[in-house]
């Protein structure tokens, strides 16, 4: 791939650049003048330390876009690295990083002024920092090179300049930066190509081994293309293809895999994120047996109730059974209640199908749907259709299905304190569920109701 190397045309470092003043203008206009002021705020403390600050990766391709699209900026966090002409320690970018905490925490750039939540974390290990303000992240690091010892290996790292730092990274449109001193304030550090290719949709690697270094970054792909809905530039697909045959997740450790893998299910427009991936084989690490159709709902329905990231793996392993399930988990490390919600789903679903396949009455219906957790019910509602109704009134039954009697009032009825409340409490629930006691009653109607129906249905001890 041609390299860019020559640093923006115009740059001219004593005069300043009116390429850049538009930028600035436009950056103002689209992250907000708190936003903006913060940034020009680094750079001016960068300068006065003779350093070179610069916002770099997914911020400057944000903030690109949203040049480019709607005039929106569709980040949230921001990614400083910090660089020097000379020799850096481990310290440069902390110690920059403190100051603006010292400037900003009493009057952070979101929320509200003098809130208590702005947060300053070190890692001095790293050579890094950050700050939290509410509603917004700021990390700082120092300029830096990587080596991978071994395909998948964790890089190992070393402090270099600001060029060495944009080629480590995985995608051309990820390899901007800019700068934040007040003498280039806006100034892009396009390396790469990266500009070119934001324009084109493209989503586009440094090198030809940068999949096998990285095999993330066949996750990441996915993400960005289906995210901005970007195409994989030519050579890069053939690639990233190579990579997947040559089975390279096997050399990475679960822990990332879940880590990126959970990243794409909580994307916005997971759904075409999936249909790349399973197009590229790329799920088959996961499981060879998933078929994966891509689901026909509306994004309204997927946004709106698919929102939880576990919702979007049951949708994913839809056609699994229990077994296979369970080699998914493994795969993904999921806890034990992630686990618990994957297999619960998969343990009830078959009798849940069958009695909506096969009209049974509602409360048997309601009675099946209570043994299935939240998120099973959610995906079942959103790849059926179908049953979106008796889902819809299951939920509405259920958000008012608590039991309006409480301990006191057992208590009052002569039961003795112990395991036997929760039960009743819980059976009153239920029956609340499958409509075998009121919800829409006043009040002290249903009160009676329920004492009624303890009274009648729970012997005293
Ligand atoms: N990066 C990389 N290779 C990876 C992970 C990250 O090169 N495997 C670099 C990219 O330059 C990326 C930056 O680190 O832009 C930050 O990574 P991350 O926060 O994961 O992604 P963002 O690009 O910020 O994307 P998002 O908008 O999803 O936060």
């Amino acid at each position: 791939m041609k390299i860019n190397k020559v640093r923006d045309k115009n740059h001219n470092q004593s005069s300043p650049n009116p390429h850049n003043k538009v930028r600035g203008v436009l950056m103002k206009k689209i992250l907000g003048k708190k936003f903006f002021q913060l940034l020009k705020g680094i750079g001016q403390i960068a300068q006065r330390e003779s350093l070179t600050a610069y916002l770099v990766g997914g911020p400057v391709r944000d903030l690109l876009l949203g040049m480019q699209q709607n005039g929106t900026y569709g980040g949230k966090d921001l990614d400083i690295v910090v660089s020097a002409g000379r020799e850096i320690t481990k310290n440069t970018a902390i110690n920059l990083a403190k100051e603006l905490f010292q400037i900003w925490s009493p009057h952070p750039p979101a929320g509200e002024a003098g809130q208590k939540e702005v947060k300053f974390r070190v890692h001095q290990h790293f050579g890094t920092a950050t700050i939290l303000f509410p509603g917004l992240q700021i990390d700082f690091a120092f300029s830096r090179k990587e080596k991978y010892a071994y395909p998948g290996a964790l890089p190992e790292v070393a402090p270099g300049n600001i060029e060495d730092d944009l080629y480590r990274r995985d995608f051309t449109i990820n390899s901007l930066a800019m700068e934040l001193n007040p003498d280039n304030f806006g100034e892009l550090l396009d390396l790469t190509g990266g500009e070119n290719d934001l324009k084109k949709g493209l989503i586009h690697v440094l090198h030809r081994k940068s999949f096998l270094d990285d095999p993330t970054r066949i996750l990441r792909a996915a993400r960005f293309a289906g995210r901005y809905n970007f195409q994989i530039e030519k050579k890069t697909l053939v690639w990233l293809k190579e990579a997947i045959k040559k089975n390279v997740f096997s050399t990475i450790s679960r822990e990332r895999f879940r880590e990126e893998m959970i990243t794409i299910l909580k994307e916005k427009n997971f759904v075409s994120c999936i249909n790349l991936l399973s197009s590229w084989g790329g799920l088959d690490f996961l499981s060879p047996s998933i078929h994966w159709e891509t689901i026909q709902t509306s994004n309204f329905k997927l946004q709106t109730f698919g929102g939880d990231w576990l919702v979007n793996l049951l949708l994913l392993i839809k056609n699994l059974n229990y077994m296979q399930s369970e080699d998914v988990a493994r795969r993904m490390v999921l806890t034990r209640e992630e686990r618990k919600v994957i297999l619960e789903t998969k343990k009830h679903l078959p009798k849940v199908l069958q009695a909506l396949r096969k009209n049974y009455p509602l409360d048997y219906i309601y009675r099946y749907f209570t043994l299935l957790p939240e998120q099973g019910i959610i995906h079942l509602e959103v790849s059926n259709p179908r049953w979106e109704n008796i889902i819809a009134t299951f939920h509405r039954r259920k958000n008012k299905a608590r039991a309006v009697i409480n301990g006191e009032n057992l208590k009052k009825l002569g039961f003795k304190p112990g395991p036997i409340y929760k039960k009743i409490l819980e059976r009153i629930y239920q029956e609340k569920i499958v409509g075998n006691l009121p919800i829409n009653l006043p009040k002290k109607k249903i009160k009676e109701k329920e004492i009624k129906f303890v009274t009648k249905h729970f012997a005293l001890a």
